[in-house]
């Protein structure tokens, strides 16, 4: 099995370039087939979601377009659910059908308070996409990706635009931490 260390940690090989890649592709035919006559607007979470974004929107044959976005949430005591900006939406999603592109799914956090604002900003439907999901990891249930990649355990997982301290996203395979670290 091939091994990556970053940062002094060792992660092991999860998913090859060539599995990520026909994962990605039948996520995209899914959301062409649900989506043909419509002209749906992605959002694509920065950072961690470029990577895979970039292939799917490759494989979307509707008259889509994409923006970008970029979150970061707190887990206050008082004020779950609170999402901060960093890079506000730059496209209108009024009467829009949106499909949020995440990298990662985990407690649901992030998505759980997106999702709530798009629809206060009249989106018209609002669907995520994420690559990975943790199943095991959700604590807002309604942050459920509708079009998932692969379900993994609850395990550190990079690569892929994935990354830890900002490293290892230019790894084209994803990698999962060594069980020994
Ligand atoms: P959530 O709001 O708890 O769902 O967190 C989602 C965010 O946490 C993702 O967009 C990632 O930035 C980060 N994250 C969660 N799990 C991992 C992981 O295994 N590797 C790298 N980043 C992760
Ligand atoms: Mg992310």
């Amino acid at each position: 099995m091939q091994s990556v260390t970053i940062q002094n940690l060792t992660f092991d090989e999860y998913l090859s370039a060539s599995e990520i890649a026909s994962i990605v592709k039948e996520v995209a035919n899914r959301i062409n087939t649900d989506y043909a006559g419509r002209e749906p607007l992605f959002i694509c979470v920065l950072n961690g979601a470029f990577i895979y974004a970039s292939d799917l929107f490759k494989c979307i044959n509707l008259p889509a377009e994409i923006t970008f976005v970029r979150l970061k949430s707190y887990e206050g005591t008082a004020t779950s659910g609170k999402v901060n900006t960093l890079i506000p939406l730059q496209t209108s999603v009024k009467d829009r059908d949106i499909i949020i592109i995440e990298d990662i799914v985990d407690t649901g956090l992030t998505m759980h308070g997106f999702m709530q604002y798009l629809k206060e900003e009249g989106a018209r439907s609002v669907e995520l996409t994420s690559f990975l999901f943790k199943p095991d990891a959700i604590k807002y249930p309604d942050a459920t990706p509708k079009y998932i990649g692969k379900s993994i355990p609850t395990k550190f997982v990079v690569g892929y635009g994935l990354d830890v301290d900002e490293k290892g996203r230019n790894l084209d395979s994803l990698y999962v931490l060594h069980p020994e670290e």
